[in-house]
């Protein structure tokens, strides 16, 4: 049933975009001071129903909805795709305005790193950023945990909407809010799926039509090893080579696919209950990642 919405979405009110931080505190002030709810919407833009579903929900949650649309530049490694990252400004406005958001925050780059990218202070959550996709892409945490960290700071949101297909993202910021005292409930939203299974990713655009055929099967493998888990099987490591298998089979390349503890995403033990079943691999073009939760 949906929740029920502080204020109704209304598709048909204005929403304002905004590039400049001092405009967008200017225009928070006033209904801050009346004590209203903002709820905050961090994303990069080419939004798909997953982002909107962010928005959906902090709707529901607030009585202002500030989207951000920023390609941070800080969580990209020298060799991923930030040039290439599809930006699609006009049709993301578009959809958070029928969505109900009130302002969309989209500033340039000057405006988030004055100093430049290579001075920029860095918020850092130690440990849990180095681990699994932190591994693969060496630095990407700490470019989302500094822009996230500024984007609080710019907006003071009382909620802030992460998703949850991004697993280790959300817990990473999770631990952020905690550690630097943060006053933001952090609310993750479920992943959102097309037809077949795939988790909707703005990364999916880079597939060509026989890739798209075989992604889904990223989300199979999961849900067939989770299956697994659930009727007993704990050799952890073993189920893991054999999802990684089929998917290289199916044809992935691999990058990984681990079943973790959900409390700190180490390694799961035979004395865990709350798993969760990690993984990223390469298809064509795009580097895709899945999560599924499993209990036992
Ligand atoms: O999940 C994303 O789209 C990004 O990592 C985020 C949280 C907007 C930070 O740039």
């Amino acid at each position: 049933m949906p929740e029920p919405s502080r204020r109704p979405s209304m598709g048909s009110s204005k929403m304002q975009t905004l590039q400049h931080i001092a405009e967008l505190r200017d225009a928070l002030r006033q209904p801050r001071r009346d004590g209203k709810r903002i709820a905050l919407v961090p994303t990069m833009g080419n939004l798909h129903a997953g982002h909107l579903e962010l928005v959906r929900r902090a709707r529901s949650d607030a009585d202002i909805v500030v989207a951000t649309i920023f390609v941070n530049p800080l969580q990209f490694g020298a060799n991923e795709d930030l040039d290439s990252y599809p930006r699609t400004l006009a049709q993301d406005q578009a959809g958070l305005e029928a969505g109900g958001c009130d302002f969309l925050f989209a500033p340039g780059e000057a405006e988030m790193y004055p100093n430049g990218r290579e001075n920029q202070t860095i918020v850092e959550v130690p440990g849990l950023s180095n681990l699994h996709c932190g591994a693969t892409r060496p630095g990407h945490f700490r470019g989302v945990t500094t822009v996230v960290s500024k984007l609080f700071n710019i907006v003071q949101p009382d909620a802030a909407f992460f998703g949850i297909k991004d697993y280790q993202q959300l817990m990473v910021i999770r631990r952020m809010v905690v550690d630097l005292c943060m006053p933001i409930e952090i609310h993750g939203v479920p992943i959102v799926r097309d037809a077949r299974g795939l988790a909707l990713s703005s990364r999916n655009g880079y597939l060509s039509e026989p890739e798209l055929a075989i992604a889904p099967t990223l989300n199979r493998v999961l849900r067939e090893t989770a299956q697994a888990i659930e009727a007993g099987e704990s050799d952890f490591e073993q189920l893991a080579e054999t999802a990684q298998q089929q998917l290289e089979t199916a044809g992935f390349r691999r990058d990984f696919v681990r079943i973790v503890r959900r409390s700190d995403l180490a390694p799961a033990t035979n004395a865990d209950r709350e798993l969760v079943i990690l993984s990223a691999a390469y298809l064509g073009g795009a580097r895709l990642i899945d999560n599924i939760e499993v209990s036992r």
